[in-house]
């Protein structure tokens, strides 16, 4: 596709994350819950959630409030859930446009009953358990009591219990089952009890594929929604396939004469006359400011010379001849016969997958294909 007005974009194709999700969805065998936090891992909130409920999603996992809310303006026809904090003083929002809240702490929990009374709207919570992943959730071995008296929290109603595995990406580790047997024992305790919630869910994308124990009767999944592995031990299954493409254009070709710097600093200098060409992007973009970086010139690759900028960088073009000025690049995605995934982004940058797509900048156009 020719963006001829752009110079540096993202094309996003609907279709592959539909895809992506009706597999997983097949696989499972469980609804699946599309975590479209942080702009749908770069994605963008909006147009990934409107395919994700077009592939049959009816929840949309988010960080904040204000992701939900945003979903709740657009018309989005699913439910939002904040996997994370909410501040009590928005649990009336929450309930006024029915967004689920995650609680697992007693004060909070009093507050939004609080607020829900106020508005005169029933707060919909998923109650969060702490089962080994170290981080937010109420402890599984009370958890029976504590949902008892919940339940008695007028305003709220408490649909959900879930829990969150720290170690699932890697399916050889111990921890994921010590988790959910921690997590089955509450359940049966709360089945006993009469108070086991309408959903259960544990698994995230990883979770989802390999422990089919974890899937209960929702799966939250976010980064296998957009094609990407959730680790290199836990590799997507055949027919996923990337939804991203980042892209720029050589904006400039000129040669410069042997030992000439290039860019702040001059940490580069070339070595023999060479054709550099200049991109436009940066660090601004999400580009990092790394030596070491490859990008792909007519399905070529080609080494990023001297400092990133914060909204170009330089590539030498000596294995590339051909290039001109106005050629695309590819930053991530295909090109020719070549591709630069997401991970060898990261891998390059020190860093994981979800880091880079999460980072790319919302300047970046976002163009959507199907
Ligand atoms: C609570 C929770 N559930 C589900 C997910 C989705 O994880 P993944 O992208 O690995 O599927 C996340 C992501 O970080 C999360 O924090």
């Amino acid at each position: 596709m020719d963006h001829a007005d752009l110079t540096t974009w993202l094309e996003i194709d609907l279709s592959v994350i539909r895809k992506n999700i009706r597999l997983l969805q097949e696989i499972a065998g469980v609804p699946v819950m599309a975590v479209v936090k942080a702009n749908a891992y770069g994605h963008g909130l909006i147009e990934a959630s409107r395919a994700a409920v077009q592939a049959g999603v009816q929840w949309l996992g988010v960080a904040r409030i204000d992701e939900a809310l945003e979903l709740h303006r657009a018309g989005i026809r699913a439910h939002p859930i904040v996997l994370g904090y909410t501040p009590p003083e928005r649990a009336g929002e929450a309930a006024q446009a029915g967004v689920r809240l995650a609680v697992y702490d007693s004060q909070v929990a009093q507050a939004y009953a609080a607020q829900a009374k106020a508005v005169g709207k029933p707060l919909y919570v998923h109650a969060k358990f702490d089962t080994g992943m170290g981080r937010l959730g109420a402890s599984p071995e009370e958890g029976v009591e504590w949902m008892r008296w919940l339940h008695t929290l007028e305003g709220l109603q408490v649909e959900g219990a879930f829990t969150h595995l720290a170690e699932a990406d890697d399916p050889q580790k111990p921890t994921t089952h010590w988790q959910l047997d921690r997590f089955d024992k509450l359940l049966s305790g709360l089945e006993s009890a009469g108070l086991r919630p309408a959903w259960v869910h544990a698994a995230n994308s990883a979770g989802a594929l390999y422990f089919p124990r974890a899937r209960y009767n929702l799966v939250r999944t976010g980064i296998a929604i957009y094609g990407l592995n959730p680790s290199a031990h836990a590799p997507l299954p055949e027919g996923f396939r990337p939804a991203l493409t980042w892209k720029t254009r050589l904006t400039s070709v000129k040669i410069f004469p042997p030992n000439h710097g290039i860019s702040y600093n001059y940490r580069y200098r070339t070595k023999s006359e060479e054709r550099i060409g200049v991109c436009a992007v940066g660090y601004a973009d999400g580009f990092r400011r790394q030596m070491g970086n490859m990008v792909l010139v007519r399905g070529r690759r080609v080494p990023v010379v001297g400092s990133v900028c914060m909204d170009q960088c330089m590539v030498n073009l000596d294995q590339v001849p051909e290039a001109q000025m106005g050629d695309e690049v590819v930053l991530i995605g295909q090109q020719g016969n070549d591709e630069i995934t997401a991970e060898e982004r990261a891998h390059e940058w020190g860093t994981i997958h979800y880091e880079v797509v999460c980072g790319l900048a919302n300047r970046l156009p976002r163009i959507y294909v199907e």
